[in-house]
């Protein structure tokens, strides 16, 4: 055994998925995980910048680390969005970190630590992984294929340009790279049946409708797209999102469900929409931020889109795809929003009436175009605006809900319900949790089942042919 690690990861699914690379790679190298931080050799910090609070938390668990730390040594790894964005500070201020790595290192951190062996006193000492560079895709993001899990996140790009006024992710993540579809496709090789186990594939990115892979010369002169790529090639032919979601849905096979995050309203194609309506493995489901519903506050976070643009998209992909889910993120309270304009918010909630929306109270963050502007909506009336909007989304969430029951749908079974061990969980394509009577023997299988009751915010149901 090379040693023995513990990863903490905070922040977005690509954390997520980076973390779950890490894993990957360490546990190829020999490294096996800790039960707790402190029977670690390596502890592993992956950190999100998004809001101050993000940062806060993690302020106060280096803290508890540094503890920890002085009983029983360990080497201490912070990456991710907060170590690439405060590397100075953090440097300065927690000598109880001993490797810092940034969003454009990370792929050395493995070898790094091979090298330098397991255990608290390295001969390098402390090191800063931080500099400029490319973004390397890892190989492999989840070893849950082989751990009897469904669900499994491939990143497929990373970045964003889109500079959003508000949003620090362009300026610690950098500009949108596309992941070679031959690495992509590699990896879903892996995942899937009869090598993995994965029935549930979501392919990752900031602004994943902006995926667009430029095609290049292959090494060995090899055939077209459909066979994944040699490793060391590129691969050779251009490639937008839908061309991306329809290479990787000839590839899937029978009792697959692919899903794709984050999806941009300006990315959004007539096409896009088209595949969703058309491929049954597409799950009728999109996350599609909104963000606000004034044009006012939407123009000054830089969008690129108006309320009646979005509303349009709505309607255009809910006539192709009548039973999608949509869900969205809200932010309040960004700079100088009127009454008037939160308004508008609410309004337009009520338009699209979402399955669920991801709200947030802005934060100001330093270096971003909406730092300039202040923050001048006293924290009291942002509270306010974002309990309205919670309240209002929880009832059109409730009301969308009962619309479903009596339905028969088609759900993924993942385990035995922990409150009843003679029912089985499971979740829908637009992702409700479900629970019905049922065998064990029918985890990991696709089930269909009519929606009767409900309890909560859970289905109950009962198996139907
Ligand atoms: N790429 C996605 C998009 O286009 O919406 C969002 C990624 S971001 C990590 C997730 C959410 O965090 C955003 O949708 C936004 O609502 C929220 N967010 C970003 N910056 C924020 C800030 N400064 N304060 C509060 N919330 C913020
Ligand atoms: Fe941030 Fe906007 Fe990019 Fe989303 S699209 S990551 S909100 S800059
Ligand atoms: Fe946070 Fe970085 Fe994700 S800032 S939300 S971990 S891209």
């Amino acid at each position: 055994m090379a040693g023995r690690y513990w990863i903490e990861t905070y922040g977005c699914q690509m954390n997520k998925a980076e973390s779950g690379a890490l894993e990957v790679a360490l546990e190829a190298r020999g490294w096996e995980p800790a039960a707790a931080a402190d029977q670690a050799d390596v502890v592993v910090v992956n950190t999100c910048s998004v809001r101050q609070t993000a940062e806060d938390r993690l302020w106060g668990r280096l803290g508890l680390l540094k503890t920890l730390k002085r009983r029983r040594p360990f080497r201490l790894v912070l990456m991710g969005c907060m170590a690439e964005r405060l590397k100075e500070e953090i440097f300065a201020d927690a000598p109880q970190v001993d490797v810092l790595v940034g969003s454009f290192q990370k792929h050395r951190l493995v070898e790094l630590l091979e090298a330098d062996g397991a255990g608290p006193d390295p001969a390098g000492g402390r090191l800063a992984l931080t500099g400029a560079g490319e973004y390397r895709f890892a190989e492999r993001h989840s070893r849950r294929h082989s751990r009897g899990e469904f669900r499994a996140f491939v990143p497929v790009m990373h970045g964003c340009d889109n500079f959003c006024t508000y949003c620090i992710v362009p300026y610690v993540r950098g500009r949108e790279v596309s992941r070679d579809p031959g690495s992509i496709m590699e990896e879903l090789g892996a995942l899937l049946p009869p090598e993995g186990t994965a029935r549930d594939i979501t392919l990752l990115g900031q602004n994943v409708n902006s995926y667009r892979w430029a095609g290049g010369p292959r090494g060995d002169g090899g055939g077209p797209p459909g066979r994944a790529g040699v490793s060391g090639d590129r691969w050779s032919a251009p490639l937008d999102f839908p061309g991306l979601l329809r290479l990787v849905l000839g590839q899937l096979g029978e009792g697959v469900w692919l899903r794709f995050l984050t999806s941009h309203p300006k990315d959004m194609s007539d096409e896009l929409v088209g595949l969703l309506a058309e491929a049954p493995a597409l799950c009728r489901h999109v996350h599609l931020p909104v963000q606000h519903g004034s044009d006012r506050v939407l123009e000054a976070m830089g969008r690129g889109y108006t309320s009646a643009h979005y509303l349009h998209l709505v309607e255009r992909i809910r006539k192709s795809v009548p039973l999608v889910s949509l869900t969205t993120d809200i932010l309040v309270g960004f700079p100088r929003e009127s009454e008037e304009d939160h308004r508008r918010t609410l309004e337009l909630m009520r338009a699209v009436e979402f399955d669920d929306a991801f709200t947030y109270r802005y934060n100001p963050r330093e270096g971003t175009r909406a730092f300039l502007l202040g923050d001048d909506v006293p924290d009291p009336v942002k509270q306010e605006r974002l309990s309205a909007v919670i309240e209002l989304q929880r009832g059109i969430s409730r009301a969308r809900r009962r619309q479903r029951l009596g339905r028969v749908v088609e759900v993924l079974v993942e385990a035995v319900s922990k409150k009843n061990p003679r029912e089985l969980l499971a979740r829908t394509e637009g992702d409700d949790t479900v629970v019905f009577p049922g065998q064990p023997e029918r985890i990991g299988s696709f089930v269909r089942v009519c929606l009767e009751r409900l309890a909560g915010n859970t289905f109950q149901g009962r198996e139907t042919l």
